[in-house]
């Protein structure tokens, strides 16, 4: 009976109405969170030559953009810094009136309501790249530990949301939970990076925050590409230290990871659409081979489908869009 030409599943593809009740998978703006790069200056929005259409913003032009976001319905922003001074120890990363410290207060005056993220690294304030401190000319995690957690500290003490440590150092997130507890930010979430690979995905990132490592590279804490086992167990490892979201990066290459992470993990999976996911898709764009619109939202349908909740995405506030127009349609 269930053979064809009884069965006929071209039935359900019929109308947009009855496609609609059965699509299994549905991106909402519910689902998304919007990157932002803030740096110091007046007067400025300069677009980041790899990835058209994202600025670099100065601090008073963050009230126009979150406004912005927040009006097309999107409940979340992920902070990234450029300090206007580097050392070795990435010290612009945890002073009280650091660059994001001072965003987060800018934002926080205009959108109360807007999530605010935090990314918890040192890459963007090292005068060497390396998300730690460098001993030797190796990245010394547990050194690290303590800076990752001041860090922490900063940003929630400054109004932060949640923390989203990203700097792969073994023991971050409960170096950083047991920091939050000491300083009355028992209830502040951590959303952790926790299968990071090391991925030249990031290429177009490292161009935006100027954060690409002066000497070596980032092999020897972020991921091999080959493992999936090993993804399983850092973000294992990330819960018993205390995260309360877990994340893979990036998302395109590794939905594989993502899948099986949903199956065997039963809270709240974030994917990063990385800066080279989407500098693809605009570079393709622009050449006039595909259309930049539907295919980011075919891409964060594919990242949501995979099995993530929240997906981190350049291509948030064009998703958002859409999916109002097609609300409305
Ligand atoms: C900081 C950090 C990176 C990204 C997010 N946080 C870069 C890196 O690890 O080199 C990459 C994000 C992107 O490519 O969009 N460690």
């Amino acid at each position: 009976m269930s053979k064809f030409p009884n069965l006929r599943l071209r039935r359900l593809r019929r109308t947009d109405s009855i496609r609609n009740l059965t699509r299994e998978t549905t991106l909402s703006v519910d689902d998304l969170i919007c990157p932002i790069f803030v740096r110091y200056g007046q007067n400025i929005r300069e677009e980041i030559a790899p990835m058209p259409g994202y600025w670099h913003l100065s601090l008073d032009q963050l009230p126009r953009e979150v406004n912005e976001i927040a009006n097309l319905g999107i409940h979340a922003i992920l902070l990234f810094g450029l300090p206007d001074s580097k050392d070795p120890k990435g010290s612009g990363a945890y002073k009280s009136d650091g660059i994001i410290q001072n965003a987060i207060h800018t934002i926080k005056k205009e959108t109360p309501d807007l999530t605010v993220i935090t990314d918890v690294c040192l890459c963007e304030y090292t005068d060497h790249g390396h998300c730690g401190i460098l001993e030797d000319s190796q990245v010394d995690n547990d050194q690290t530990l303590d800076l990752l957690t001041r860090t922490a500290i900063s940003h929630g003490k400054a109004g932060a949301d949640i923390v989203a440590p990203s700097a792969m150092m073994d023991g971050q997130v409960g170096a950083i939970r047991a920091g939050l507890n000491n300083n009355d930010l028992i209830e502040l979430p951590i959303m952790a990076y926790s299968a990071k690979y090391a991925s030249s995905f990031y290429g177009p990132f490292r161009v935006a925050a100027d954060s690409a490592p002066a000497i070596g590279d980032r092999l020897s804490y972020q991921m091999d590409p080959g493992n999936t086992r090993e993804a399983m167990r850092e973000i294992r490892q990330d819960l018993d230290e205390g995260a309360d979201i877990i994340m893979v990066k990036p998302a395109l290459a590794y939905l594989d990871v993502i899948a099986r992470a949903s199956r065997e993990f039963e809270e709240p999976l974030c994917a990063y659409n990385v800066s080279g996911e989407y500098s693809m898709v605009k570079a393709a764009e622009h050449l006039g081979w595909i259309d930049g619109n539907r295919i980011a939202l075919e891409v964060l349908t594919g990242i949501k489908r995979a099995g993530a909740d929240i997906i981190i995405s350049y291509h948030a506030k064009e998703a958002a869009k859409m999916l109002r127009e097609s609300r409305s349609a």
